[in-house]
């Protein structure tokens, strides 16, 4: 059987504000594709996140996990040198009440990930000095039990709404997507796959290519949202092609994300 690559493009794309620059015949990682649009304060941890590394500009997106820390991509971390990261607005540009931006070059990258396999592509972006939570603004957690098969999940972010349009979305989109085994999903991608990634579908062209590179995927649990995966990576035949979209899962990560992230009280 012929296997689909994937592609992560680790800091591959430059991003002006929320204009990217387009570079044919390569694809730049998860967007959203379909979708709806969040009301404000609806995910109140996203994390809209403008990545600076030595020589380049990218976008990304986070998710705030406690009030100093976002959790995102590897990639997205990966030789990075300063992070501007907004919180607590829908919109990449906007006045809107709760709105924070935050710079800081400190963060923790998984150190097994590998930049060439997508391997453990998880990554931690620590701020100087804790967030206070408004009702547009506030955390989520990993959960403490293995995602399934065939759940259903939202993907969101700022991502491009098109293979062909290379803007980003002003507004903050999510989609109602479905998680695949892993069994299935490599029959699509091979044994790239590991046991700490999950691919997930939508209906038509719409799941198959969601969220920014290191933006959430959540899981509700009664009024409550539970972080379960990271967008890492999506297939090389374009966002709208019908294979699946890739996460980190979170939960494989959760005792490293709790030592680094534990504040200082519990140590
Ligand atoms: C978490 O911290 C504990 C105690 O220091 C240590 O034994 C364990 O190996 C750490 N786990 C990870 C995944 O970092």
């Amino acid at each position: 059987m012929n296997r689909h690559q994937i592609i992560c493009l680790c800091a591959s794309f430059i991003v002006y504000i929320y204009k990217v620059e387009a570079i044919p015949q390569r694809d730049y990682g998860a967007r959203i594709i379909g979708g709806q649009v969040a009301y404000a304060g609806q995910f109140p941890f996203a994390a809209a996140v403008h990545v600076q590394t030595t020589d380049s500009k990218f976008f990304c997106g986070g998710a705030l996990t406690g009030n100093d820390w976002v959790i995102t991509a590897g990639h997205c971390v990966y030789n990075g040198v300063l992070f501007t990261i907004q919180l607590g607005s829908n919109h990449l540009e906007s006045d809107d009440p709760g709105r924070v931006t935050i710079a800081t070059s400190t963060y923790i990258l998984h150190p097994d990930f590998n930049p060439d396999t997508i391997e453990n592509d998880i990554g931690l972006i620590k701020f100087r000095r804790p967030v206070d939570y408004n009702i547009y603004l506030g955390p989520v957690y990993p959960p403490e039990f293995s995602l399934q098969d065939d759940a259903s999940v939202y993907a969101l972010g700022w991502g491009q709404t098109s293979d062909t349009d290379p803007e980003l979305s002003n507004e903050l989109r999510f989609l109602l997507i479905r998680t695949i085994s892993n069994a299935e999903c490599r029959m699509i991608y091979g044994d790239q796959i590991t046991d700490n990634m999950v691919c997930a579908i939508g209906n038509y062209n719409e799941g198959t290519c969601i969220g920014d590179n290191g933006g959430p995927l959540v899981a509700g649990y009664g009024k409550y949202y539970a972080l379960v995966g990271v967008a890492s990576f999506v297939s090389a035949n374009g966002c709208e092609s019908l294979n699946p979209s890739g996460y980190t899962r979170t939960y494989p990560y959760l005792e490293w994300i709790q030592n680094n992230t534990r504040q200082d009280e519990y140590l």
